[in-house]
C-alpha cells in the first residue's frame, strides 16, 4: 500500500487549511452582498456535460478530465470546473424563465495537469455566474464582484486584471480566419501542441505558452482589428465603466482563455508572486453555451478563483491576520459594559460581525481580539462615553482613531472598505 497522497494532490493541515476557508468564506460574504445565491452542485456529472460545452480542442476535454465508466455504463466525469455544472442545473431545475440569476459555488474541482507549484489535480475554485444580462454594466458588475474579493483578501497590490475581448460569434471567426492564415504560414515552427490547434482552434495557439508559439504570437493579426462595430462598442463600454469604478486594467490581447465557450469579454487577475502559475482568477462572458446545452439563449458572464493560489500568497505576504471582519468590543467599568450590549446589537443589525466577550478583564479581552483576528476593537470607558465617543484601535496596524457615537456605523463600514 502506498501510503502517501496521489500525484497532484495534498493533504492542507492547520493554516493552510483555514486560509483556505477564509478564502471561500470571505468570498462568499461578498457575493452575497450582490444578491448571489449559493449553489451546491454533484461533484460527477454525465461527461457529456462537460465534453461537449467546454470544446472539444480544449486542453482541459482533450487530456484533462477524469472520466470514467460507472457500474452501469455511463459516461461520468469528476467536474473540472463549475460552470457547465451551473448551466446543467438551471436548465435541469426550470429556471430559466427566472431571471436574471445569480449564484455562487465552491468546491474540488479535478484536472489531470502536469503538477507544478500552483498547479494541482485536485484543487478548489470560487466561482460566480451572472445569467440573464446582456448589458456591459453586467461584465462591470461582475468584474468589480472579482476586484472586491481580492482586495478584501489584501491582494489588490500584488495583482492586475487584464482583459480583452474575443467579440461576438461573427467577429471571433473572422479573427479566427485570419489567425489561421497567418500561423499556417509557420505550421513547421510551431510547437507539436499548436500544430494540432491550428486546424482545431488556431485561436488557442495565442494562449501557448510553449517559448516557439511565443516568438510567433508578437506578429500574429490582432483580435480587435477584426470587430465588427457592435463588437467595439460593447468593449469599448466595458471599459469606460471599469474607468468609471476606478477598476485598474491593461488589456491583453492574448487573452482567449483555455475554454471555447467564451464571447466578448475575458478577464484574468495575475500576479507575478506566483511563478509560472500566475493566474488567480479567470473568467469572461459566454453567450452561447445555455443554448448549446439544450436552454434558450440566454447571456452570461462569470467567473472562478483557484483558492489554493490565492491561499499561497495570502499565507506568502503574511495577510491572513490583518483581514478579518469581526468587531471586538471592548467596554470599561460598569455603565460600559451596558453600552457594549446596546452597541453590539446596533452593529449586528446593520449586518456587521461583533464580538463581545463577557470575561470582565480589558487585558484577556485584547488577546481574545488577537486570537480571532479581529478588524478592530472598539474601546470605550467612562470617559469616552462622557465625551459621547468610541476609540477604534485597528489591530493590524495599532493605529487609533475617535469616532463620535453617532458615526459608529458609517466608521466601522469605511474601515471594512479599506484595503
Ligand atoms: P479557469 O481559468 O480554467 O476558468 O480556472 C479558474 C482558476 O482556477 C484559475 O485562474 C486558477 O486560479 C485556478 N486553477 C485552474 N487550474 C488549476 C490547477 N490545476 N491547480 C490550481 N488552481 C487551478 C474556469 O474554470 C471557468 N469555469 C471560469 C468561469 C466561470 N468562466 C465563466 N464563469
Amino acid at each position: 500500500m502506498k501510503l502517501q497522497p496521489v500525484r497532484g494532490t495534498k493533504d492542507y493541515l492547520g493554516t493552510e487549511a483555514e486560509v483556505q476557508e477564509y478564502v471561500i468564506s470571505m468570498a462568499q460574504q461578498i457575493a452575497s452582498c450582490y444578491n448571489y445565491q449559493q449553489l451546491t452542485l454533484p461533484i460527477f456529472e454525465f461527461s457529456d456535460v462537460f465534453h461537449r460545452t467546454l470544446g472539444e480542442t480544449s486542453d482541459i476535454v482533450s487530456k484533462e478530465t477524469y472520466t470514467f465508466l460507472d457500474r452501469d455504463n455511463t459516461s461520468i466525469t469528476l467536474r473540472p470546473e463549475f460552470t457547465a455544472g451551473v448551466v446543467r442545473s438551471i436548465i435541469s431545475n426550470g429556471l430559466t424563465q427566472s431571471l436574471p440569476l445569480k449564484f455562487f459555488s465552491s468546491g474540488p474541482i479535478f484536472r489531470y495537469e502536469r503538477p507544478q507549484k500552483g498547479r494541482y489535480r485536485q484543487f478548489q475554485q470560487i466561482n460566480c455566474e451572472f445569467f440573464g444580462s446582456k448589458e456591459h454594466n453586467s461584465d462591470v458588475e461582475v468584474i468589480a464582484l472579482a476586484h472586491q474579493i481580492l482586495s478584501w483578501l489584501g491582494l489588490s497590490e500584488f495583482i492586475r486584471l487584464e482583459i480583452n475581448s474575443l467579440g461576438d460569434p461573427e467577429s471571433r471567426k473572422s479573427y479566427r480566419d485570419k489567425v489561421f492564415e497567418y500561423f499556417s504560414k509557420f505550421e513547421n515552427e510551431l510547437s507539436e501542441d499548436s500544430k494540432v490547434r491550428l486546424h482545431k482552434n488556431p485561436l488557442r495557439i495565442l494562449d501557448s505558452k510553449d517559448p516557439a508559439d511565443i516568438k510567433l504570437k508578437a506578429g500574429a493579426p490582432k483580435m480587435l482589428d477584426s470587430f465588427n462595430q457592435g463588437s467595439q462598442d460593447y468593449f469599448s463600454a466595458v471599459l469606460k465603466g471599469l474607468d468609471e469604478l476606478g477598476i485598474k486594467y491593461v488589456v491583453n490581447n492574448n487573452i482567449v482563455r483555455g475554454l471555447d465557450y467564451y464571447t466578448h469579454t475575458v478577464f484574468e487577475f495575475i500576479t507575478d508572486e506566483l511563478g509560472s502559475q500566475g493566474t488567480v482568477l479567470g473568467g469572461g462572458r459566454y453567450d452561447g453555451l445555455v443554448e448549446l446545452m439544450g436552454g434558450p439563449s440566454i447571456p452570461a458572464i462569470g467567473f472562478a478563483a483557484g483558492v489554493e493560489r490565492l491561499a499561497e500568497m495570502i499565507i506568502a505576504k503574511d495577510l491572513f491576520k490583518k483581514r478579518n471582519l469581526i468587531f471586538a468590543l471592548i467596554p470599561i467599568g460598569e455603565k460600559a459594559e451596558v453600552e457594549a450590549l446596546k452597541l453590539s446589537k446596533l452593529l449586528r443589525d446593520k449586518g456587521f460581525k461583533v464580538e463581545l466577550d463577557y470575561e470582565r478583564n480589558t487585558s484577556k479581552r485584547f488577546k481574545r481580539a488577537d486570537k480571532i483576528n479581529a478588524k478592530a476593537a472598539i474601546i470605550f470607558g467612562d470617559d469616552e462615553l462622557n465625551q459621547g465617543v468610541y476609540k477604534i484601535k485597528e489591530l493590524a496596524s495599532g493605529e487609533e482613531t475617535t469616532t463620535h457615537k453617532a458615526e459608529i456605523i458609517e466608521a466601522v463600514r469605511e474601515l471594512l472598505l479599506k484595503s
